[in-house]
C-alpha cells in the first residue's frame, strides 16, 4: 500500500473546493471529500474532481442496517472513488455487506477502512451515553479487528494507534490517520497530534491533513512539506 498525504478538503461549496485545487497547477494531491462539501454539492463534485485527475477518499462514515449499507456502498463504487469508509460499529455483517455491495463487476473495488471509535467520544461518554464499560484502547482493537474479520483494508485511526492497529491487525492491515501537525504549527482544536515524520516513523500509510494545508498562507508549498516528511 502505498504511502500518501490526503488533503481533506473541508469546504462549504464546489467554487472553494474548485478555488483551492486551482492553486496546485498541474500536481494532484489525493482529496478527502467529507460530508459538508458531499451533502451542499452532491455526488457531481466527486466526479468532477475525479475528472481533474484527484484520487478521492470519500468520507461518509455509513452506518445502516447491512441491505442499505450494501446498496449505498454500490452507488459511491460507481462514483469511482479511491477509499471510502464505514463506522465498524454497524458489526461484521453490515461490514461484510458493504464489501459486496462496494465490488465492481470487474472484482475492483475502492479501499475500504472503518472508524472505531470516533476521537470525539471519550471513555466517560462511551460508558454513559453507549453503555460500553471496557477500557477504550481495547475497544478500538475490538473493532479494528473486526473490521480484518469482515474483510476491510484498515481503519481510521489517531497516529498514536497506528503501531499497534499494525501489530494487532498486521502491517498490511491500512492506517490512515488525521491529527497531523507540523512542529511549529497551530494545533487548533485537535488535541492528540503528531507531525507528518513522526507519523511516519509510527508507520501510518495515509496522513489526512486539513487546515495544516488549506488554512496555509502557500498551501502548495504545505502540501509539498507534508509530502517531503511523511513520503519523502
Ligand atoms: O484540519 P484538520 O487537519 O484537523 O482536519 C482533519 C480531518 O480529518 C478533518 O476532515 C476531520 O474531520 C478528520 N478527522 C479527524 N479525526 C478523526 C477522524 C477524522 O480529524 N478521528
Amino acid at each position: 500500500m502505498g504511502k500518501d498525504v490526503i488533503v481533506a478538503c473541508d469546504f462549504a461549496s464546489a467554487e472553494a473546493v474548485f478555488e483551492f485545487l486551482d492553486k496546485f497547477e498541474g500536481k494532484k494531491p489525493f482529496v478527502k471529500i467529507g460530508m459538508e462539501l458531499f451533502y451542499a454539492a452532491g455526488p457531481e463534485i466527486v466526479r468532477e474532481i475525479k475528472r481533474r485527475g484527484h484520487k478521492i477518499f470519500l468520507d461518509l462514515k455509513l452506518h445502516d442496517i447491512p441491505n442499505t449499507v450494501k446498496k449505498s456502498m454500490a452507488v459511491l463504487s460507481g462514483l469511482d472513488v479511491d477509499m471510502t469508509n464505514l463506522h465498524a460499529s454497524g458489526t461484521v455483517r453490515m461490514m461484510e455487506a458493504a464489501l459486496e455491495g462496494l465490488t465492481r463487476p470487474d472484482g475492483t473495488r475502492p479501499i475500504l477502512i472503518a472508524v472505531t471509535q470516533l476521537t470525539s467520544t471519550d471513555q466517560e461518554s462511551m460508558e454513559n451515553d453507549l453503555l460500553i464499560k471496557e477500557p477504550i484502547d481495547k475497544v478500538v482493537m475490538h473493532y479494528a479487528a473486526n473490521a480484518k474479520r469482515a474483510g476491510l483494508d484498515g481503519v481510521v485511526c489517531s497516529p498514536l494507534e497506528a503501531g499497534t492497529v499494525h501489530d494487532t491487525c498486521g502491517a498490511d492491515f491500512v492506517t490512515v490517520t488525521p491529527g497531523v501537525r507540523f512542529a511549529d504549527g497551530d494545533i487548533g482544536d485537535q488535541k492528540r497530534v503528531m507531525t507528518p515524520a513522526e507519523a511516519k516513523k509510527i508507520g501510518s500509510d495515509y496522513i489526512v491533513v486539513g487546515r495544516p494545508i488549506t488554512a496555509a498562507a502557500d498551501p502548495v508549498a504545505a502540501y509539498e512539506r507534508c509530502v517531503a516528511e511523511f513520503v519523502g
